[in-house]
């Protein structure tokens, strides 16, 4: 199938680049390189042997999108465009409004215009706020607390409509919790540009001595060590979440038993976690078996909007696209080293 991976150049988008690649897809890759660089095409050149083809563009250029979805006869979108810091969207609520909701009512309307019906959607736990419950379930509440997480619950709606008045469209919008971790070659991994939000490529950071320590926010949670539990996903998993989602699009039509369900039959929500939290404390402890050196850590007073806990209920995925997690917290871990390691090289 031809697919167009929006953010393609992006940390998420070309470990997906892969994997689609390797399941018989053809994939081209669409990005406005705004949080990514060109260079990740040699990478996926050197890792894949293939040349994909890069549209650099905005996907708020809905001509632009349309143009290249026809022009290449693209037939499924997966839509990982986005800008995804809590912080800064805190900062400049407008530019995360119009870039992340803008720009996926742009994506839509091309998709209409040039008759393309399969979407996979990044959505994220943001969309859920606050914890009610653990695990939280796809029937959670959903009340972002930031406007990064109102961005991705506003495309949902979007998508959600758009799949109510046209029943030829398929989408579904992958809820992540914690994605981390490197492809298996250890050149594909997550660079962010300034100081790290998140806390595996800080973490990185100081094990590489670009960074002193590694602040903890907060040791007296409600939590077994005191500190904040979340539920990481790899990579890898993250990824084959995506192609079960596609492979399910594709299907639905003959699988008309999920009805029980109670989801519209063109339009599906899924969590993709692991359904397992782990502690700031537990990621150090793992993180630094592989390191020379200890890594330095500074307790320091809670982050702003941080939640004691959070992990997901990964049941409605198992049952409804046959996939759960296969890694875990050591092949994360192992995997950014190894990352580390080659990327230094
Ligand atoms: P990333 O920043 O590495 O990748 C996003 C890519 O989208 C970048 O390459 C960026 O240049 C591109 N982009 C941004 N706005 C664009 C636009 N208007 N037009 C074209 N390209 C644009 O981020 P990622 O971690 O790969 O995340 C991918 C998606 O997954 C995002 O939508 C993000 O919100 C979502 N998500 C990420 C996480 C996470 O922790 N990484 C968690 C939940 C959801
Ligand atoms: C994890 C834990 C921190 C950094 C964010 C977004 C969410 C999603 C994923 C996109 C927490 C602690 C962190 C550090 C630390 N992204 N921490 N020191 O906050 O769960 O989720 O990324 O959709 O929307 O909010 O992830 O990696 O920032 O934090 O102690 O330097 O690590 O307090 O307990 P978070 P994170």
């Amino acid at each position: 199938m031809k697919l167009l991976l929006t953010g393609g150049t992006g940390y998420i988008g070309s470990h997906a680049a892969v994997h689609f690649l390797n399941e018989g897809h053809e994939v081209f890759l669409f990005d406005n390189l705004s949080n990514s660089n060109k260079s990740t095409l040699k990478n996926l050149f050197k890792i894949t042997g293939s040349e994909f083809p890069f549209i650099k563009g905005d996907i708020r250029d809905t001509d632009l999108v349309n143009g290249t979805l026809k022009s290449n006869d693209i037939e499924g979108v997966i839509h990982f465009a986005g800008l995804k810091s809590v912080a800064d969207s805190v900062q400049d609520p407008l530019v995360y409004f119009d870039n992340n909701v803008n720009g996926s009512l742009s994506l839509l309307k091309a998709m209409q215009a040039s008759k393309v019906n399969f979407l996979v959607f990044s959505s994220s736990a943001t969309v859920y706020g606050l914890p009610e419950r653990l695990p939280m379930d796809e029937s959670h509440s959903l009340f972002p607390t930031n406007p990064y997480g109102k961005t991705k619950l506003q495309v949902e709606e979007i998508i959600s409509s758009a799949c109510s008045a046209n029943k030829s469209l398929r989408c579904i919008s992958l809820r992540y919790f914690n994605p981390a971790g490197s492809h298996e070659s250890g050149m594909l991994g997550e660079q962010p540009k300034g100081i790290p939000n998140n806390i595996f490529p800080y973490i990185s950071q100081v094990a590489l001595g670009k960074r002193k320590c590694l602040n903890i926010f907060g040791n007296d949670y409600d939590t077994p060590d005191g500190t904040g539990i979340r539920d990481y996903i790899h990579i890898t998993d993250l990824i084959e979440g995506h192609v079960a989602a596609l492979n399910y699009l594709l299907t639905i039509d003959s699988l008309n038993r999920l009805k029980s369900l109670k989801q519209d039959e063109n339009y599906f929500v899924s969590n993709l976690g692991s359904g397992r939290g782990y502690s700031v404390l537990e990621i150090v402890k793992e993180f630094q078996k592989g390191c020379i050196k200890d890594i330095p850590i500074n307790i320091t007073s809670r982050r702003k909007g941080d939640v004691p806990e959070s992990y997901a209920d990964a049941s409605f995925a198992s049952k409804l696209l046959k996939w759960k997690t296969k890694k875990s917290l050591k092949d994360i871990c192992k995997s950014i080293h190894n990352f580390q390691n080659i990327s230094s090289l």
